[in-house]
This record gives structure tokens, C-alpha cells and sequence, in this order.
């Protein structure tokens, strides 16, 4: 079945991203969000960020054109008629399976449904839904205009033509896709999570502040974010909500939840998108490192 119009769910930091680089490829896609102040603000994220891609000439065509194929809706009647829903919603299961299971019988039975999920089993949440057959993980990267890794995630029960459809969408995307199987944390949450979950462990030992860790990770390592400033960027929300699911997954102290994760998170602190975290972006431009 060919993929010409592409649902998402949610527009906040990936549903955004993901919105844009489908309209960007030429797709047709509608957004749908809770409230409409939630699709504002993704939608002015997607607008700056196509205006630097098109300041850069990156663009094939004015980026009014890309706006151009985008909608937003806060009533799930317009998703109907898409090839390919790809969710990106809270981090949270019971959440998820009540969306997908709410749509189950709304969207024309042949699309594709497709999960961002950092951590959460996709089989599972396919179980919620009478299409487990056409149910796959697609997980981009934050921020997903830039970063070109997309993991495509098959279950037990996800079948080689839903599969193959949505891998080749990836391409489509100008992704570089990865296939992986469904394993708490797929291929990078596995390997990066419990880097950033001991980096606040070793700031909470005392190794190192938060600046002095950040950047000895940038300048030892190469790495283009020290963890700090990758946590936050991420959102200290979603971070603390896929340790959870991990820990309950391997029962491993390496992805249990630093004390000081779920604070800041209590808090309301989020990283960047809250304004604050373990920096202070009052000024976007010159974040502070907090004191604890
Ligand atoms: N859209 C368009 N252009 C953008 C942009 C966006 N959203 N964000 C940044 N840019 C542009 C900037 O304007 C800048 O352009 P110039 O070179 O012309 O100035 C360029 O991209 C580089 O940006 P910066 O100078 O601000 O910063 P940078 O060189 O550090 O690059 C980065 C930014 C690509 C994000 C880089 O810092 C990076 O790769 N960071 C690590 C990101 C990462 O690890 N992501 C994965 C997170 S984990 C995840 O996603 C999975 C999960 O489930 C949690
Ligand atoms: P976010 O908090 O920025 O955005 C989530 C959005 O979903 C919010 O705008 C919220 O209003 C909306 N929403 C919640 N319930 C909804 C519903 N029932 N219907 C429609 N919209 C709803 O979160 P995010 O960082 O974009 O993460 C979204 C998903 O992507 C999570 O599963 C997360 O684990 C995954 N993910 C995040 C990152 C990252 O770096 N932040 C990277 C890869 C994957």
C-alpha cells in the first residue's frame, strides 16, 4: 500500500520534528493534539526550523510549501484517512494503548500503526489494537530534523509487509533506518540511558559539577552534548519515565532512576522545555548550571 498521508500523534519535541520531516519528504500529514495552544507552539518550533533549513538553502521548495501539507486537529475524526499513524505522546503505556485503541476503529483498516516510544514494549501496546499484524516501533531522534537514525522496530506478531512498508518510509523520510527487534530500549536507549542515568550518579558522588562533567565528555570524548546538557534537551520528564520502564524491564540498578531525577521531575524541571533542569535557560542562549 503506498504511504501518502501521515497521522501523528502529539506535537510537542519529537511529534513536531516528525511532523516536519514527513511534510518536508512531500507527505500529507495532520498532527493531533490535546489542546490547540500544544499544536502552536510545535507548530512554531516547525516554522523556525524550517526557516533555518531554508536560510541554508536545504529546502527543495519555499517553506511555505512544506507548511503548506501540514494540519492540525484536536479531533481524532480528522486521522481517518491516513496510510501511517505514528504516535508520539507521552511515555506512558496505559496512555498509549488507550490511544491506539480509540483510533483502532476509526482509521481505514489497512495504515500502518507506528509508535515512537522510547522504552515501552511495542508489543504490548499493539495488543491494545486489532492490527498487532500491522503494528511497528518507528523511533526517531531528538532533534528529528537533524539526527538521521531511525530505529524500525518489529514484534513477534508484526508482519514482513508492514515491516518492509515501514522501512521503507524511513528511507523515504531521508532517514537512515535500523532494524531491531522489540528489547526494552531498542538499540540506543539500551546503550545511552544508563550513560546518562550514571552521569547523575557521579555528580551526585561528587566526581565532578555539572559544567566540569559536561564538558569533559565533549572535549575527552568528542561527544557533541555533555550528558547534563543532553538530559535536558531530552526532557528530565521523559527521561525519568523511560528509567522506569527499563528498571521494571531488567531489574538492573544501572537503569533505576537517580534520586535527583525524580526530584527535579517532582519540581516540574524538565530541562529545556520547562526552563529549567539541571540548567537554568532564562537566557536560551547562556544556560546556567543550578546549584543543588
Ligand atoms: N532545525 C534546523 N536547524 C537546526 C535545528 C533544528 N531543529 N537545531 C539546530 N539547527 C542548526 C543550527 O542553527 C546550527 O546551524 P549553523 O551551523 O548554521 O549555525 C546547526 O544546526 C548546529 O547547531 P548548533 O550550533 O546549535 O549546535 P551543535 O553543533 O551542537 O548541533 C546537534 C546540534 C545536532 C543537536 C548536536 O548538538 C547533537 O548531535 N547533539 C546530540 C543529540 C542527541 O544525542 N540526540 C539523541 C537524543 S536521545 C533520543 O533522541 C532517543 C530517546 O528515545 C530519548
Ligand atoms: P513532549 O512532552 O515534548 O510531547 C508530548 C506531547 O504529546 C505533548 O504536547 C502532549 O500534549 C501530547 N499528548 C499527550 N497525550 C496525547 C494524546 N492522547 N493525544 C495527542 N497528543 C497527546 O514529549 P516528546 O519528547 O515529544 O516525547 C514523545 C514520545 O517520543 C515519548 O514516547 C518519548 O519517549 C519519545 N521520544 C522522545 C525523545 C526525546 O528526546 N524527547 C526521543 C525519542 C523518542
Amino acid at each position: 500500500m503506498a504511504i501518502k498521508k501521515v497521522g501523528i500523534l502529539g506535537c510537542g519535541l519529537m511529534g513536531s520534528g516528525i511532523a516536519q520531516v514527513a511534510a518536508t519528504a512531500g507527505y500529507d500529514v495532520v498532527v493531533l493534539e490535546q489542546e490547540q495552544k500544544f499544536l502552536d507552539k510545535g507548530f512554531a518550533g516547525i516554522e523556525k526550523s524550517l526557516a533555518k533549513f531554508a536560510e541554508k538553502g536545504n529546502l527543495k521548495e519555499p517553506a511555505a510549501a512544506v507548511r503548506g501539507r501540514l494540519k492540525g486537529a484536536t479531533d481524532r475524526a480528522a486521522l481517518a484517512d491516513c496510510d501511517i499513524i505514528i504516535e508520539a505522546i507521552i511515555e506512558n503505556v496505559e496512555e498509549k494503548k488507550k490511544t491506539f485503541s480509540a483510533l483502532d476503529g476509526l482509521v481505514k483498516k489497512d495504515a500502518i500503526f507506528a509508535s515512537n516510544t522510547s522504552s515501552i514494549s511495542i508489543t504490548e501496546v499493539a495488543a491494545a489494537t486489532r492490527r498487532p499484524e500491522r503494528f511497528v516501533g518507528l523511533h526517531f531522534f531528538n532533534p528529528v530534523p537533524l539526527m538521521k537514525l531511525v530505529e524500525v522496530v518489529r514484534t513477534i506478531a508484526t508482519s514482513d509487509a508492514a515491516f518492509d512498508a515501514a522501512f521503507e518510509f524511513g528511507k523515504s523520510l531521508g532517514k537512515v533506518p535500523v532494524r531491531t527487534s522489540d528489547k526494552t530500549g531498542f538499540i540506543v536507549n539500551r546503550l545511552l540511558v544508563p550513560y546518562l542515568l550514571d552521569a547523575i550518579h557521579a555528580y551526585e558522588e561528587g566526581v565532578g559539577s555539572i559544567p566540569d562533567i559536561d564538558n569533559s565528555m565533549k572535549l575527552g570524548c568528542g561527544y557533541p552534548m555533555g550528558p547534563f546538557t543532553l538530559l535536558d534537551f531530552v526532557g528530565l520528564d521523559t527521561t525519568y519515565y523511560i528509567s522506569q520502564v527499563m528498571f521494571e524491564e531488567f531489574k538492573e540498578r544501572r537503569f533505576a532512576s537517580p534520586p535527583l531525577l525524580k526530584r527535579l521531575v517532582m519540581a516540574g524541571w524538565y530541562g529545556r522545555k520547562s526552563g529549567k533542569g539541571f540548567y537554568d535557560y532564562a537566557d536560551p542562549n547562556n544556560p546556567v548550571p543550578v546549584k543543588f
